[in-house]
């Protein structure tokens, strides 16, 4: 048996479902255990490309049993719309499963996500995932659970709508028109009954079968709720902790975290982000690394590799290898930085902050690396990488002192190139 937990150590957007996509064809399970649909996952087989937001990524792939776990906040239309466009969807019954303790995004979670963002500005996706963690903290939440006797589930979103109607027309919102709304929550319920399980059971079953599991991370390190740049996060935890917590199994049986890491950065939404360009270089990194939101679309903020950020991640989440991505991205600049320490205050440190205030006064010390200009596309072995992509990478290494495994040159599931020791290993 072998398990392997995949987690993004930036901002998001490392290019987590790529990974999982190409790992999965060694596990048997692929389980989604935090976030909901702000997340966008982005794979590309055989140059088709399919962005998934709550589906976990695992579904391209034959036969794999794909869980959504308890600690997902699942918008049910996204689902259902999901499950529609695959064109496997004939094949997924019985290998997708939603936990009954999923907490389910309402209409009135998006309402209250716009309105709250027009108040405070996190630049969330405005897909309700705040405001229905909030729910489930204050334990009025619908579950999935409540999924599975339609009569009761009226009822209790009778209930919701009434009381969420109140609050937004607290903070000036329109009220919602709850008759419509509610006949069509009961229909998207009927549909998802199949679905339904406890897939924690499931699970334990497949742990002690010997299955291989691989769970899937969404957001990112510095988007945790606990350890990332608060109030600029998202509402769960999306670390290591996330996947005990969300998926219901116990840290012994976590055995490889493979951490996922852009070869430069990137952020979208608001909060400090040390090694920010805000100028043509940036602009240069967001063209050649196509980088808008695969949610909403936005222009991802870019700047330079960020080590004392990452350090902390990687330490925070027991990061065993890592997987670099769009290395491909960095060809054609002529110089390339990696900020290896902040300066705050005349004062040179290591040490990522805690204090949001610190964090904004964050000068990044960098150190100069050469660029290339070849084409790193079809490249699938270490020997073939040009001398200056090689040092860049092992500068890399170095600072994070935590070996690499993969590196990806391009968004295919197949342009990903073995640089060290197999992400599995260790995992038996
Ligand atoms: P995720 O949220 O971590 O799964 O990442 P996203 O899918 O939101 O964003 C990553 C983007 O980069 C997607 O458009 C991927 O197709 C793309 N991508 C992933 N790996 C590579 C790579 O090595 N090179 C390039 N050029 N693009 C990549
Ligand atoms: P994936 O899984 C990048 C960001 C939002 C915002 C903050 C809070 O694709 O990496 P939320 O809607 O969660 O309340 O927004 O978190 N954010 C992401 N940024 N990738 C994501 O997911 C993100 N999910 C949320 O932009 O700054
Ligand atoms: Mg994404």
């Amino acid at each position: 048996m072998a398990t392997l937990a995949i987690l993004g150590c930036q901002w998001g957007d490392e290019g987590k479902g790529k990974l999982v996509d190409a790992l999965a064809d060694r596990a048997a399970w692929v389980v989604r255990f935090q976030g909901g649909s702000n997340a966008g996952h982005t794979l590309v087989v055989d140059g088709e490309k399919t962005v998934l937001h709550l589906l976990p990524s695992g579904i391209l792939r034959a036969n794999k049993t794909c869980v959504i776990g308890p600690g997902t906040v699942v918008h049910m239309g996204t689902l259902l719309k999901e499950i529609d466009e695959l064109r496997q969807r004939n094949a997924l019954r019985g290998r997708l499963l939603l936990d009954y303790r999923a907490h389910l995004v309402l209409p009135s979670h998006y309402i209250l996500d716009a309105l709250m963002e027009k108040k405070r500005t996190i630049g969330s996706t405005k897909r309700g995932i705040g405001p229905c963690y909030a729910d489930k903290a204050r334990r009025v939440g619908l579950r999935a659970a409540d999924l599975v006797d339609l009569e009761h589930f009226e009822r209790r979103v009778e209930q919701h709508l009434e009381a969420s109607n109140a609050r937004i027309q607290e903070l000036g919102g329109r009220p919602m028109l709850t008759a419509e709304l509610k006949n069509e929550l009961v229909d998207q319920a009927r549909r998802l009954n199949p679905y339904l399980a406890d897939t924690v059971q499931a699970l334990h079953g497949a742990l002690a079968e010997g299955s291989n599991i691989l769970f899937e991370g969404a957001q990112g390190a510095l988007l945790d709720i606990d350890f990332g740049t608060y109030p600029f996060v998202t509402s769960s935890n999306t670390g290591i902790g996330g996947v005990c917590t969300g998926a219901g199994v116990p840290p012994r049986h976590i055995q490889r975290v493979l951490g996922v890491l852009k070869a430069y950065a990137t952020r979208v939404g608001e909060g400090p982000f040390p090694t920010e360009l805000a100028d043509e270089l940036g602009g240069k990194l967001r063209e050649r690394g196509s980088e808008f939101g695969a949610t909403t679309g936005r222009p991802r903020r870019c700047g330079w590799f960020d080590a004392v950020a990452a350090r902390f991640a990687l330490a925070v989440n027991g990061v065993d290898a890592l997987a670099i991505t769009k290395i491909d991205v960095l060809t054609s600049f002529r110089k390339l930085a990696i900020c290896t320490k902040y300066r705050i205050g005349g004062q040179e440190t290591d040490h990522f902050p805690a204090r949001l205030q610190e964090l904004e006064l964050v000068e990044p010390v960098y150190e100069y690396w050469d660029g290339w200009t070849d084409n790193l596309k079809g490249i699938q072995n270490r020997a073939e990488l040009p001398a200056p992509v090689e040092a860049y990478l092992c500068r890399l290494e170095e600072l994070l002192e935590v070996p690499i495994a993969l590196v990806s040159t391009g968004p295919d599931r197949d342009a990903l190139m073995s640089w060290g020791p197999d992400p599995w290993e260790g995992a038996s």
